[in-house]
């Protein structure tokens, strides 16, 4: 079987040492207010860097993207100050880090966001779904309120914004967060977008916000810095679409002549949309596939070229030298799941590396 995982690639502007990517997962290690990276989360990214790319955690990219509680932002001086000790510790152990971009949307607990910022989403639909909060536990989300025509410039700002100050801080590109209902998702997928302007209706207004995105974000930082994550047929956070096959094949065309670094599939075949078959024709030399992988299962699909990078989550939260594992044939750690959320470094920072 080949060893392609441990070989180095070339994904746009980023040189990964290997093909082994640590998939974005939200921790809530960030402080309570003012939303901040902590000490924990450069030690916790540090001990990470044998990744050939780190993907962090979902942050958001303005006061209105926050919907869960203890998530970091990347939209203020003080959040660049923070995340610049993650990438300069993630950059000392040789790795690259890129930040995804995680704007909420109507997927949104009014606890978990300053009293005074905004609930947007396409149209006024709620998401049935909860949030937990530190206040009460599982809350109810809110009804958004929908962006007029003329506010949608305005957010797709702010995610340039936030790709500068990501820039700033040293990360190596961003992450466009398109899947698990929030905010882009929300726009894609005919449920939850029952507008009747240019960003509503056929497939090709629907995918329009996520276009211009990507497009303001590559302005503002170059393309070759800037990917995005789908999960064709995922209904997470209440999404359903009338023609999901359409609607990620209208996406794909649309982005495949962007120039962006790469884009990032969860691979979910058996909810109707194979994503990986129609991505690869459309974006040769830049796909990174997650399914729950195995080694032998990622080995598997690098060698049949069916993808350039495998992702890996949870296998990376109890084992922080999942590569070297890799590498040597070391068996794998559990992670306990009670502290995925829980504040401060336990079964976070404090999973060992395997000796
Ligand atoms: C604790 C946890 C938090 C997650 N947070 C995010 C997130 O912020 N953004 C995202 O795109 N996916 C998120 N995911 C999904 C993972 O990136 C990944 O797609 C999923 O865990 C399946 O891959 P795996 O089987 O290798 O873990 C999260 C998953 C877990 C377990």
């Amino acid at each position: 079987m080949s060893d392609l995982i441990f070989e180095p690639l070339q994904l746009g502007d980023l040189t990964l040492a290997n093909r082994i990517v640590m998939a974005p997962m939200t921790r809530s290690r960030a402080t309570a207010q003012a939303d901040l990276p902590t000490a924990e989360m450069v030690e916790y990214y540090r001990q990470r860097a044998n990744a050939g790319l780190i993907v962090t955690e979902g942050t958001h990219p303005s006061r209105a993207g926050k919907g869960y509680c203890r998530t970091p932002g990347i939209h203020t001086e003080a959040q660049i100050a923070g995340w610049r000790k993650v990438t300069d510790a993630v950059h000392a152990e040789g790795g690259r880090i890129v930040i995804q971009l995680m704007h909420v949307g109507r997927v949104s607990a009014r606890l978990n966001k300053e009293t005074d910022a905004d609930t947007v989403a396409p149209s006024a639909i709620r998401a049935r779904t909860k949030l937990f909060t530190d206040q009460a536990g599982m809350a109810d989300t809110e009804t958004p309120r929908a962006l007029g025509t003329d506010e949608i410039a305005g957010v797709i700002g702010e995610y340039a914004h936030a790709a500068r100050c990501a820039t700033a801080a040293g990360f190596d590109g961003v992450e466009l967060h398109c899947t698990s209902g929030y905010l882009p998702s929300q726009f894609l997928h005919s449920g939850s977008n029952q507008r009747t302007d240019g960003y509503g209706g056929s497939a090709k207004n629907r995918v329009r916000f996520i276009v211009e995105t990507l497009q303001a974000m590559s302005a503002a930082i170059g393309s070759g810095r800037v990917g995005y994550r789908i999960a064709p047929g995922n209904p997470f956070n209440d999404i359903q679409d009338d023609n999901p096959v359409e609607t990620y094949s209208t996406l794909l065309d649309a982005t495949a002549g962007l120039g962006l670094s790469y884009i990032h599939i969860i691979h979910m075949p058996q909810l109707g949309v194979d994503a990986q078959a129609l991505a690869r024709p459309r974006f040769p030399h830049n796909l990174i596939i997650n399914e729950s992988f195995t080694l032998e299962k990622a080995r598997a699909v690098l060698a049949s070229g069916e993808a350039d990078a495998v992702s890996f989550g949870r296998a990376y939260i109890g084992n922080p030298d999942l590569a070297h594992r890799f590498r040597k044939g070391l068996p794998l750690a559990d992670f306990d799941p009670n502290t995925l959320y829980s504040p401060g470094p336990q079964g976070y920072s404090d999973y060992p590396v395997a000796s």
